[in-house]
């Protein structure tokens, strides 16, 4: 059997193949016949301090080869996610990555703390993409802001602590030298691109928010630019996603520099489509007599 196994930010994952935060129910795992154990680890839908309505409906729209959602992070809050979600995630996953976000920089690091006094969680995913209630602009929008909530976090743990970070930004590669000099030990890259779309039976934006993200298919060359171009700055390792739908496009991220893959809109399509794109990693390996899948993270850049 090949070694699918990935060392990311000095933890070692079974498998490279991890859920994008906010697109796959972990509790809702045995409906869909996928086990949390098959995954590298398993990501919940990001948490805020206190609990979230979310936006109006309709929060998600069908389009060429991807959807918009405007879901706006519902949440019921860290209280209620610690007491009775976080607890089953750590018993039935290998490795468990808890998704967070703050309205400032203090909130972030507050949540960070209550998470890792749990002792149930591997690594802390921030979800840098949410507004700074002070500015109202996105933290990974402003590299001043992005490197204020970093900091923040990071005085305030000592579990491995990944920048989560938007593509709505003129250069990826700035954002990421700024998470990196700010501390962040990993990457995730990307989350949704800003999109919208009109309903014309209606004449009016078809989401309640009006603006929403654009994910699946349509975005992965964009989702693989930033990773490559990230990998060739950065020494702290990426989580790669945006669009993976099959085992060749994990593969395509991983040559690119991912050392994780994240599966977000395509689970919507095909519930199993984790576990296929895990066998389908192996069977490439096996094909192609790869002993260990990591051989491959960032092969399709020019040697050095
Ligand atoms: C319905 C939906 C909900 C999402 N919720 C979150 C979230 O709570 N936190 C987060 O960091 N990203 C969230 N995302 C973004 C995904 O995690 C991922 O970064 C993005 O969708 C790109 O991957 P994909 O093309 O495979 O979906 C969400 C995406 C979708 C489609």
């Amino acid at each position: 059997m090949p070694d699918l196994s990935v060392t990311f930010a000095g933890i070692t994952f079974k498998n490279p193949v991890v859920p994008a935060s906010g697109t796959w129910e972990p509790l809702d795992a045995p409906d869909t016949g996928l086990a949390m154990s098959e995954l590298g680890a398993v990501v919940n839908k990001t948490i805020f301090k206190e609990p979230r309505a979310g936006n109006p409906p309709p929060r998600i729209w069908e389009t060429a080869s991807g959807m918009l959602n405007a879901i706006g992070i519902p949440s019921a809050g860290a209280d209620d996610f610690i007491k009775k979600k976080l607890p089953k995630i750590r018993k039935h996953a290998d490795k468990v990555i808890v998704s967070i976000a703050g309205y400032t920089a203090d909130e972030f690091a507050w949540l960070a703390k209550k998470i890792e006094q749990t002792g149930m969680a591997d690594m802390i995913e921030l979800n840098l993409s949410c507004p700074n209630i002070e500015s109202h602009t996105s933290w990974s929008t402003d590299p001043a802001l992005l490197a204020q909530a970093i900091v923040a976090v990071k005085k305030a743990v000592k579990l491995p602590v990944i920048a989560k970070l938007s593509p709505n930004v003129t250069d990826i590669a700035e954002m990421c030298l700024v998470s990196e000099s700010s501390g962040a030990d990993a990457l995730t890259l990307v989350n949704t691109f800003r999109g919208m779309a009109i309903d014309i039976k209606v004449k009016k934006p078809a989401l309640g928010n009006i603006f929403g993200g654009l994910s699946g298919p349509a975005i992965k060359p964009l989702a693989l630019y930033a990773v490559y171009t990230a990998y060739e700055r950065v020494k702290i390792p990426i989580i790669g996603m945006g669009g993976i739908a099959s085992w060749q496009d994990a593969l395509e991220f991983i040559l690119a520099g991912a050392t994780l893959v994240g599966i977000g809109m395509y689970t919507f399509v095909n519930p199993l489509c984790m576990r296929h794109v895990i066998s389908g990693l192996s069977n490439y390996c096996s094909e192609q007599n790869i002993e260990k899948l990591s051989d491959c993270i960032g092969k399709a850049h020019p040697a050095t």
